[in-house]
């Protein structure tokens, strides 16, 4: 199947505007967490350094009404039936519940990733954050229900249901061959939240796409792919993952297209 993939440069709350009502199947959210700090922290012995890019720095108001603005966009663009997955930290994942069920979605899970190797806390004035929380919601579920590819997540796990506490380790160095993303995310996170709820041919929407990790995913996988992101430096490795130097039989089959808005 040749499938669709779109890179829209700019700011999601201006791009998802020009989105059709009821036009995507799938919303992946992977948003400014606000947890960013002007000058990040770090060890003595280590490269490692805290979260400090400008785009996951907010004021607490503007941040509410950031969250507010592009969770309603989204679910005006989700079909009916269609799944929301938003992830976060305590930072603002309970805004986000609080906001998707504001919006009326029908929560069905929320999971926790834990990571194994997780970065030791650098203050030790807390415990160490070892894990990330991500909501699954649907869009007007009595209308139409929502997909959940049961059987397949049962066989991925060894035949036994999957349970709501995945052990994903954090991104392999090996899968950061396009370039320095921040905060890309595992392949398997999003292989797990594509493969459970949508079906080949769907079109995929992710609003924050960095380092392109949703549209790589959905283009591994079959499925269509709408990623949105503000900042120009990351579309290198956008272009790299997506039109890779070596081809697979996929990559022949898929038609990628890089816009600005
Ligand atoms: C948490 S990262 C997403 C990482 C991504 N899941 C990956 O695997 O690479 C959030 C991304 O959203 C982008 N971003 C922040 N605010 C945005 C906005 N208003 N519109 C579009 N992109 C935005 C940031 O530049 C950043 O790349």
């Amino acid at each position: 199947m040749k499938t669709k993939h779109k890179i829209i440069m700019g700011d999601c709350l201006e791009v998802l505007k020009s989105i059709s009502a009821e036009s995507v199947d799938l919303v992946f959210a992977d948003p400014p967490y606000g947890l960013a700090k002007k000058n990040g922290l770090g060890w003595k012995y280590s490269k490692h350094i805290t979260l400090q890019e400008a785009w996951d720095i907010f004021n607490k108001d503007d941040f509410f009404e950031f969250n507010i603005k592009w969770v309603t966009e989204c679910m005006r663009v989700l079909k009916h039936g269609g799944s929301i997955w938003v992830c976060g930290s305590f930072h603002n994942i309970y805004q986000l519940g609080f906001i998707l069920q504001h919006l009326d979605a029908k929560i069905n899970n929320s999971i926790v990733w834990f990571k194994p190797n997780a970065q030791p806390n650098i203050t030790c004035r807390m415990f160490t954050e070892s894990t990330e929380h991500l909501i699954w919601g649907a869009k007007n579920h009595i209308k139409t229900k929502w997909m959940f590819n049961y059987n397949l997540m049962k066989t991925m796990n060894n035949g036994k249901q999957m349970r709501n506490v995945w052990e994903i380790p954090l991104t392999p160095k090996s899968e950061k061959w396009a370039g320095e993303h921040p905060t890309q995310k595992p392949v398997e996170l999003l292989k797990r939240i594509i493969l459970a709820c949508s079906k080949e041919g769907d079109t995929i929407l992710d609003p924050f796409v960095g380092s392109g990790t949703t549209s790589f995913v959905a283009k591994s996988y079959g499925r269509n792919s709408i990623g949105i992101e503000k900042e120009k430096k990351y579309l290198p490795i956008i272009k790299k993952r997506l039109n890779p130097p070596q081809k697979t039989i996929n990559d022949s089959e898929a038609e990628v297209q890089y816009l600005e808005n």
